[in-house]
Order: structure tokens, then C-alpha cells, then sequence
């Protein structure tokens, strides 16, 4: 009797040290959890942030883990209730140019606690189809964010497309412009690039570049090469200037992101209002890659994908000149517009 009154209680103290072991477990999860999914700091502000001590460096890692679930559309609606999570317009959108380094752009920028990038090109405001389902499907295309953050996207097709400059306006006559350039040459060679590329992977065959970029008939450069038109950085620019001032914009030296990318970063934190919060640590230089890569945190770092970089096949020094030439008045009118010159030949 006395035996089986022993072996009962051993039992009941077995189950109640369970209890008080598993409560204890559970409370060390919870509060750890609470503690990563404690949303920042509700700061407002018309575009940024408040100051500069006001995001938690942790912040980062944060943005990578959390908001990268929501953003693959695995929250659930009661999470993002509780998080007060928005997918909100952009602020700022890259509008160009193709093959300035706008990826690298949009990545980087993405470093930033209060930025939150759209991953893909939305293709809204230049493809027709897109636009006439109106905006809360360009809305609904946003990732998700916290109300004082900011939702950037790029789509570069945007900068060269006719209706794009009113339609954004449209949408929103104070929005933050990013155009990212290089120099017009390497930029026309990196677009033709991009293009040989796509026509190899299919195995077709494709002109040279010389033969694109120079008229046959005429020997002078072909202005009605795709490539060619999209670096006369100036044309495009006046037709945005139709809509907006010159001070809703800011270029950023695509040449320089990709040589000596923070202060480019840094330039682009003040034009946003944002605190600088971008430093040399979130950018390591990959050997490999003959580029810099992006550090979020201790552990999860990224390259650019091997499509941006490519090596540019080797074009004949007299189109070379010849291009070079060409552009420069364009040049020289787009340093006037915008107040920002660059060492193009
Ligand atoms: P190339 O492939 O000609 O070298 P976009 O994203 O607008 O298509 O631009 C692509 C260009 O971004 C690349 O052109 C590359 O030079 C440039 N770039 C800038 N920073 C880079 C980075 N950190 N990693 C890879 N490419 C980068």
C-alpha cells in the first residue's frame, strides 16, 4: 500500500516538473520571440526618420527575417494585424536608366533599415496592360512594410517610356526620383550585351555592336539604335522635366556604385531624408566577383546575380571615338540640367 501511495506521488511530481519545465521553456521562447518580432519604433515622419539614434541596429536582421516571410506571402492576416503592416506606394521609384547598375541600386538601398525594396520590376506605369488595372494593383504588388518605412521600386523601362512621367504624376507629383547613369558608351555597349546574351542562350546570331551602333549608309552613329537613343540621358530627362522640377530628382553615378559604392549610398540617404544608417560594413568587396557584395548581418550576406557584370565584348576604337563624340554635347547639356558632372570623355 505504502509502496503504491510512493510510486503515485513520484508520478504526480513527475508530471508537475514537466509542467513547470515546459512552462518555463515556453516563456524562454516567447519572451526570445517577442523580442525579434518587436516592430521598430513607430517613428513618424514625412518621408524618413526622426533621428538618428531611433532604429535599433537589430534592425537589420530584423528586416531580413521577418519582413522576408510577410514578403513571401507567408504571413498570416493576424500577423500582419499585429505587426501593422502595410503594402504601401512607393516614395521614391528608380525610374533608369538600363544597365546603369539600377539592381545594384535598389539592392544597396535595401541595406537601409527604413527601406523596403520591391523585389521584382512591376512594370506598371510603361506597360498599358499593367496600367489599366488600375492602382491598387500596382499597390497590392508592394511588399509589405511598417507605415514608417519607405517602399522603393525600379523599373527602368520607365526613364525611355513615353506616358510613364504623367502617369506617375498622376499617382503622386512629390515622389522621390532616382536616375543611376554611366558613362553613355559603356552603357550602350552594356545594353547591346545584355541583348547578345539573350540571343545566344537561344542560339541565335546576332550583328555587332559596330554594326548596330554605326549607320552603313552614312558612317555616322545610328541614332536609331535602341541602345544609342537610351543614352542620350538628356532627351529623356527634358521629358520628365515637362512634369517634374529638377529637384524631385536625383542622379546617382552608376560608374562610381560600382568602384566606391557608400558615399553614392550616402548621397542617396540624404536626397531620401533618411538617417545615414548604409556603412562600409553592409559592403564587402568580392574578388570573385570583381564586385561588391552586400552584408545584412553576421551571417546572411549576397552577391548581385552573375546576369549583372557581364564581360562586354570587345568593340573597334574608332566607334568607340565615334560614339564618345556624339554623346558628348547630349553630355554637356545633362551636366547643365542637373548640376551634377561627370568625367565622360
Ligand atoms: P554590366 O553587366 O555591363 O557590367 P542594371 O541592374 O541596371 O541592369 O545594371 C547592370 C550593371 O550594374 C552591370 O553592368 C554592372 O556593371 C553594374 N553594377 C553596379 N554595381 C554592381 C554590383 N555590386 N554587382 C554587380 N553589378 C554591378
Amino acid at each position: 500500500m505504502l509502496f503504491k501511495q510512493q510510486a503515485l506521488l513520484r508520478q504526480k511530481l513527475f508530471v508537475l516538473g514537466s509542467l513547470a519545465i515546459g512552462s518555463l521553456l515556453y516563456l524562454v521562447a516567447r519572451v526570445g520571440s517577442l523580442d525579434r518580432l518587436q516592430p521598430l519604433c513607430p517613428i513618424d515622419s514625412r518621408f524618413g526618420l526622426r533621428g538618428q539614434d531611433e532604429i535599433p541596429l537589430r534592425a537589420l536582421q530584423f528586416k531580413r527575417g521577418l519582413l522576408h516571410e510577410f514578403r513571401k506571402g507567408n504571413a498570416t492576416k493576424e500577423q500582419i494585424r499585429l505587426h501593422n503592416l502595410v503594402q504601401q506606394l512607393p516614395k521614391a521609384i528608380i525610374i533608369g536608366v538600363r544597365k546603369g547598375g539600377t539592381r545594384a541600386l535598389l539592392e544597396m538601398l535595401n541595406l537601409h533599415p527604413a527601406v523596403v525594396k520591391a523585389s521584382q520590376e512591376i512594370h506598371f506605369f510603361d506597360n498599358d496592360e499593367n496600367y489599366a488595372k488600375g492602382i491598387e494593383w500596382y499597390r497590392k504588388k508592394m511588399p509589405f512594410s511598417y507605415p514608417h518605412q519607405i517602399t522603393i521600386e525600379k523599373s527602368p523601362a520607365y526613364f525611355i517610356t513615353e506616358e510613364v512621367p504623367e502617369r506617375i504624376y498622376k499617382m503622386n507629383s512629390s515622389i522621390k526620383l532616382l536616375i543611376i547613369v554611366r558613362e553613355p558608351t559603356t552603357r550602350a555597349i552594356s545594353d547591346y550585351t545584355q541583348v547578345l546574351e539573350g540571343k545566344e542562350r537561344k542560339n541565335k546570331t546576332y550583328y555587332k555592336f559596330e554594326k548596330l551602333a554605326i549607320d552603313p549608309n552614312t558612317c555616322e552613329v545610328n541614332t536609331k539604335y535602341k541602345a544609342v537613343r537610351t543614352s542620350i540621358y538628356t532627351k529623356h530627362l527634358e521629358r520628365w522635366l515637362k512634369y517634374f522640377p529638377i529637384e524631385q530628382f536625383h542622379i546617382v553615378d552608376g560608374d562610381r556604385l560600382i568602384t566606391e559604392p557608400l558615399p553614392e549610398l550616402q548621397l542617396v540617404e540624404k536626397f531620401l531624408n533618411l538617417p545615414p544608417r548604409i556603412s562600409q560594413y553592409n559592403l564587402y568587396f568580392n574578388a570573385t566577383r570583381g564586385f561588391y557584395c552586400l552584408r545584412f548581418n553576421i551571417v546572411f550576406n549576397k552577391c548581385l546575380a552573375g546576369s549583372k557584370g557581364r564581360i562586354h565584348p570587345e568593340v573597334d576604337t574608332s566607334v568607340i571615338t565615334k560614339l564618345r563624340k556624339f554623346f558628348h554635347p547630349f553630355n554637356q547639356k545633362f551636366y547643365q540640367i542637373t548640376g551634377r558632372t561627370f568625367n565622360w570623355p
